[in-house]
């Protein structure tokens, strides 16, 4: 069969069959299918979609795609969490320390940029030497030793996600149920975890713009953890407005650490909090959910965390100076405010926009393997339901180019939607979905 055969098949809305999709996988894997044809069936697949056979096929085949890690002689119970995608979704690097240093061992495989979404490991890399190309011997050792290890795909772990995961990011082909669901779950299964947190996106800035749709996406990707004999747990959250106040790549990392001392924004740690006690209890540390934040809490308060974060930036080469002082992390040339234009009630946020605003800031790729600017991207402390004077403290932007700089204010001003009537603050969490279910 050729790929124009199984291009050809999708284009035309028939299912794949698991063969089909074996053969593209293993192609994509070892390089063998062009990026032209991988992205084309991708297109495809985004236009007709998959049913529940064949995205749990593609899942399976892409979690093959390389090795799958049975982390068990090193220690008894692993977690690990991922998100759907947001905008200044930085929760990963304030729930993994945490976690960890509750003395829960974490191993996690994360992602790079996708669409208007920052990635965990673009994030990472504003840290000067920080790697997240791991050896699996190196993701073992460092288990065992820290009890937290931030890994990247790689040839042996979830190749085939790597390479999709590029593709998608350029194509427009990002949100897409089957896609989204095989490329985390895919990394999940091979990276060995016991228990998963899913942390499933909903809202303006997210992939799935409505609740049903997050909750179908979460019912599958929890139905193929089940089968595969995992602790499942998602959660629903809200995407309707950035996740913190900040949104660019060094500047998250600056409020992850904020908040690890205990000085982040409110909303951010209280989702952090969430996040990492279904772990915590997942882990079988603690019996309630309460009984789980409180633990988080001392972890937090008394430094653990931190240390934990700066032990694992020291394990992957990372200069542990820019922890200790996060002003040493990169930073732009021109930092602009951008002021209220009327006074009002801020009615909704167009997350999504938002995200490419930092995006075309620098902070993400146009094509594939594009580098990115670090030190760019934006803070928003404004959330739905405030009430803001005239001239009041919108944004700040963060830009080394001021045409970008000026095309990010005009975005920043033209996302949101202001109202003279109180409007309610955003829910944080919907549902909570856990263990088998028929999706
Ligand atoms: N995170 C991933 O790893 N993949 C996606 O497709 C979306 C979010």
């Amino acid at each position: 069969m050729t790929m124009q055969e199984i291009i050809a098949h999708k284009r035309d809305n028939q299912p794949l069959t698991t063969a089909e999709i074996a053969r593209f996988v293993q192609g994509v894997a070892s390089g063998t299918v062009p990026d032209y044809q991988a992205a084309a069936l991708l297109m495809a697949i985004y236009l007709r979609g998959m049913d529940r056979r064949e995205t749990i096929d593609l899942t399976l085949a892409m979690a093959r795609s390389g090795t799958q890690l049975d982390l068990h002689d090193i220690v008894p119970y692993v977690v690990d969490k991922h998100s759907s995608g947001g905008v200044g979704d930085k929760t990963t690097l304030v729930v993994l320390p945490l976690v960890a240093a509750c003395g829960v061992p974490v191993g996690k495989m994360s992602g790079r940029g996708l669409g208007s979404s920052g990635g965990t490991l673009d994030k990472m890399e504003s840290i000067r030497g920080w790697s997240c190309d791991l050896t699996l011997p190196q993701f073992r050792a460092q288990l065992a030793e820290v009890g937290l290890v931030l890994a990247g795909q790689t040839a042996q772990l979830a190749p085939a996600d790597g390479k999709l995961y590029a593709l998608r990011d350029v194509t427009a082909t990002v949100a897409s149920m089957p896609l989204i669901a095989a490329s985390i779950m895919s990394k999940k299964l091979a990276a060995g975890a016991d228990g998963i947190v899913l942390d499933v996106k909903v809202g303006s800035g997210a992939f799935m713009p409505t609740v049903p749709e997050a909750r179908k996406l979460a019912q599958i990707m929890v139905a193929i953890g089940s089968d595969a004999g995992r602790d499942m747990v998602a959660l629903l959250s809200d995407m309707n407005q950035p996740l913190g106040h900040a949104v660019g790549n060094a500047l998250e990392v600056q409020e992850a650490l904020a908040s690890l001392r205990g000085a982040g924004p409110a909303g951010f740690w209280a989702h952090c909090l969430d996040v990492a006690a279904h772990m915590v209890v997942l882990a079988g540390q603690a019996a309630t959910l309460d009984q789980a934040r409180q633990k988080l809490l001392a972890a937090r308060d008394s430094g653990r965390a931190l240390a934990k974060f700066r032990q694992m930036v020291a394990a992957q080469g990372g200069d542990v100076a820019q922890v200790d002082n996060p002003a040493l992390l990169p930073q732009a040339a021109l930092v602009e405010r951008v002021n209220a234009p009327q006074a009002g009630y801020v009615a909704a946020l167009d997350t999504g926009a938002l995200g490419w605003a930092a995006v075309h800031l620098g902070a993400g790729r146009a094509v594939k393997g594009e580098a990115i600017d670090h030190a760019v991207g934006l803070v928003m402390p404004v959330k739905v339901g405030d009430w803001l004077p005239a001239g009041a403290e919108l944004a700040t932007i963060h830009a080394n180019d001021p045409a970008r700089l000026a095309a990010a204010r005009q975005a920043i001003l033209a996302a949101i939607t202001w109202s003279a009537e109180p409007v309610s603050p955003l829910p944080h969490i919907y549902e909570t979905i856990t263990g088998a279910t028929n999706g």
